[in-house]
């Protein structure tokens, strides 16, 4: 199934994300589901809340940019109860772009390694350490389940250029080749 992504101004983006426990209904399904939505909005990742539920989960494919970094040949990961435990590294500036903001791209200063604790999709628990392009997308998910979108990271002044347009996304005025859903 293709969800609709939620667009910026909704509600849940904004909330706090929760842990999950393993009987969780039709976790399988979801998973198969978030990537499907993500693959079919040309998207390297989607975060629950994206698709309106308020749960620590997200699934990143990374693939796109193995040229760049060959081992991300095949990172296709699913993280379940993420929690981002240290944040280390050099603040390295990079262009990002959400689903839920369509048509804005921005740069974005985040530093280049993390050690994050989650669960996989057996509900495995994993302590690891990410860094260069993983920890750049893992980092913009991850904001997702916290109530964070990658413009509350900019400059006060490019948020403050940015805010029309945002509110114009808000409302529905922007192109989407996607599925989306605006708050009412
Ligand atoms: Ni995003």
């Amino acid at each position: 199934m293709i969800y609709p992504v939620y667009i910026y101004g909704s509600p849940v983006l904004r909330k706090v994300a929760q842990d999950i426990t393993p009987d969780y209904p039709n976790l399988k399904q979801l998973i198969d589901d978030m990537f499907e939505t993500m693959y079919v909005s040309d998207g390297v990742g989607l975060a629950a809340p994206q698709i309106g539920l308020s749960i620590r989960m997200f699934v990143i494919d990374a693939s796109p940019w193995a040229d760049e970094d060959p081992s991300l040949t095949d990172f296709k990961k699913c993280f379940i109860n993420a929690h981002i435990v240290e944040r280390s590294g050099e603040i390295i500036r990079f262009n990002e772009g959400c689903l839920s903001i369509p048509n804005i791209h921005e740069d974005v200063d985040r530093g280049d390694r993390i050690r994050m604790q989650y669960v996989d999709e057996n509900f495995q628990p994993h302590d690891e350490v990410f860094e260069g392009i993983a920890a750049r997308v893992i980092q913009h998910e991850h904001d997702h389940l916290d109530g964070m979108l990658f413009t509350d990271r900019l400059s006060p002044i490019r948020r403050q250029l940015l805010k029309s347009k945002l509110s114009a996304i808000s409302k529905g005025k922007f192109n989407a080749s996607y599925k989306y859903k605006i708050a009412k």
